[in-house]
Formats: structure tokens, C-alpha cells, sequence
């Protein structure tokens, strides 16, 4: 039996230069009021694309969403698991209460989320304001997950090559801290009939500042020889199903978000759920749920 000490991650210094978007452009969206969010989310205040396959109400298809990961990461029944921009801890709640996880941690850089998860005062949920880049754990997880925070690992000022390396650095992370045989379970917007050159720049400078998506090829450069790709979806079709639901939600409480936040941003969200949809259902934009496994022995040094 390995012993706590045996087990321990070795704690080395943090060398790699962080080249995703800034935590003050990640609060400039996600702290922009929990109330206003809750408002056109579903229950579990979750915030990226469901999974629609039987079922009826968003909530039922966020749900089957958290599922999907937590049986694709292997996260069932875990000591141990990571979420990778948690959101307002949906995943972490059904990793502890439903799937018998001991310890559930989730990094995200929205001092408002993190608020909000405190508030639970869950002793198995471990909520951290800390990027991927920074975490140093102290044990190897189980099982990863991150759900719709990718988007945000590339700053808009990469090139190409700059963002593989940028998603090197995480998938090599990822592979410090996963036990052997263990598994990642991602979900990610991507460019596919689109690029840089495509994006429209109201999204870009006033909904989700100083963050550029991945293309595919580079999400597989970037993990190869080091996870090995198991399953790949996409899901474009229930992103435009769950950003109409969104919309539907916003619209029906269209009066107490403007008391909130203001006209101007709820008039920008409704723009902003109208433009993805188009994106989503034109193929410009697709969705990504991979699932990863951990290659134990890689065949070269992959740093
Ligand atoms: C669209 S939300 C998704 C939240 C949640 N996974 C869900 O599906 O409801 C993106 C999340 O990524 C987090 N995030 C962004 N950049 C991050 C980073 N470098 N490290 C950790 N989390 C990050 C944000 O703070 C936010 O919680």
C-alpha cells in the first residue's frame, strides 16, 4: 500500500509562464453578479453547453452533462478529483453527494464563484481562486474534468504555435497530477469553419476579453504523446438548444435582470447568446467534449 509521503507530489517551483487569459478579464465576466447568472441558468448554475440526449429541461440536460464527465474522467467513487474552472461548483456538488467522492477541488479565478461555493461550507468540496498554472497539489488525483474553461487558456496576443505550447504546459500538468491510468474528461468551444481572423469583436473586447479559442488540431497537438484520445464529440447542435434556453430564461426575467446589472448588459448578453447561436448552428463554432487518458510511459522526455 502506498503510504501518504510515497504518494506526495513533489512540490517543484512553478517555472511555466502562464499565457491564458488574465484573472482580472476572467472577473470582468464571471463577477459580474451571481444573482444575474442564477437568474438564466438552470438550478445547478451551470454555465456551458448541456447535453440534450433524453432530456426535456435544461436543468435535465446539464444534469446528463455532469454525468457524461464524471463517468468519462472515471470520476465515480474517486478519492480524489480536480475540476478545472469549476464555475459555480455544479460538478463538484454531484462529484461529493451523488457519485461518493471524497475529496472534490475546484480552481477557478472568480472571486465571485469562489464566494459563492464557500457559502456551502461543504467539508469534501475544496474551492480554490487559483488558475490551472498555479495549483500545486499535494496528493495525484483520480480523475480530472474541466468543463468550458479551456476557452480561456490562450490570450488573444498568441500565435498559433504559442497556444500549442500554452496547452502543452496544462496537458503536462494534468499529467503530473493524475494517478497512472487516469483520465481527463474536457469539454471545449472550438474554431472550425472560422478563425482568429473571424471573430467577432464585440464578443472579443466586450464579453470575453483576452481570450482566444483552441482549433482542434491544436488541442491534439498539444496532448500528443502524453494522453491518448479515447472519445471525441461534437455537440454544436446542443449548444445552440442550450443558448436558446438561456436566452428564453433571460428574456422571462428580463425586468429584474435590468435591475441587476442594467439595460446595456443585458441588452449585450442577449446579443451575445444570439451571435453564438449563429456560430454554433453554422458550423463556424463547434463543441468538444474529449475524453483523455493518462499515457503512463511516454517514450520521450516530454518536457
Ligand atoms: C464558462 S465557466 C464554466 C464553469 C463550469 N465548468 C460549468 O460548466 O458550469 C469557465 C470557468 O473557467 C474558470 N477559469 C478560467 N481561466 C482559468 C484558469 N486559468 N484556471 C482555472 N480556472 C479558470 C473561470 O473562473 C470559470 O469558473
Amino acid at each position: 500500500m502506498e503510504t501518504a509521503k510515497e504518494n506526495k507530489i513533489a512540490n517543484k517551483p512553478n517555472k511555466l509562464h502562464y499565457q491564458g487569459a488574465s484573472a482580472q478579464a476572467i472577473q470582468y465576466h464571471y463577477d459580474l453578479s451571481n444573482e444575474f447568472y442564477q437568474l438564466w441558468l438552470d438550478t445547478t448554475c451551470s454555465y456551458s453547453c448541456a447535453l440534450w440526449e433524453d432530456a426535456e429541461t435544461l436543468e435535465e440536460a446539464q444534469i446528463k452533462k455532469l454525468d457524461y464527465h464524471i463517468t468519462q474522467a472515471g470520476a465515480q467513487e474517486a478519492q480524489h478529483v480536480l475540476d478545472i474552472g469549476c464555475g459555480w461548483g455544479s460538478i463538484l456538488k454531484r462529484l461529493v453527494n451523488q457519485y461518493h467522492v471524497k475529496q472534490a477541488v475546484g480552481l477557478t479565478l472568480s472571486q465571485a464563484q469562489q464566494d459563492w461555493i464557500a457559502t456551502w461550507n461543504h467539508p469534501q468540496i475544496d474551492v480554490r481562486l487559483e488558475g490551472w498554472a498555479e495549483h500545486q497539489p499535494e496528493i495525484p488525483y483520480d480523475a480530472i474534468i474541466s468543463i468550458g474553461a479551456f476557452e480561456h487558456f490562450a490570450n488573444t496576443k498568441l500565435s498559433s504555435a504559442e497556444k500549442v505550447d500554452a496547452y502543452r504546459n496544462f496537458f503536462n500538468r494534468c499529467h503530473e497530477w493524475l494517478k497512472p491510468g487516469g483520465r481527463i474528461s474536457l469539454q471545449t468551444i472550438i474554431y472550425e469553419n472560422a478563425g482568429e481572423e473571424d471573430v467577432n469583436s464585440f464578443l472579443s473586447q466586450e464579453i470575453f476579453p483576452d481570450s482566444a479559442l483552441p482549433r482542434l488540431a491544436e488541442i491534439v497537438q498539444a496532448a500528443e504523446r502524453i494522453f491518448e484520445i479515447d472519445i471525441l464529440r461534437n455537440d454544436r447542435e446542443y449548444y445552440v438548444r442550450t443558448l436558446r434556453a438561456w436566452l428564453k430564461n433571460l428574456r422571462a426575467n428580463r425586468a429584474e435582470a435590468i435591475q441587476l446589472v442594467g439595460e446595456k448588459q443585458v441588452a449585450a448578453y442577449e446579443k451575445y447568446f444570439g451571435i453564438a447561436m449563429i456560430g454554433f448552428h453554422s458550423g463556424n463554432l463547434n463543441l468538444s467534449r474529449i475524453s483523455l487518458k493518462r499515457i503512463d510511459a511516454p517514450r520521450f522526455n516530454k518536457h
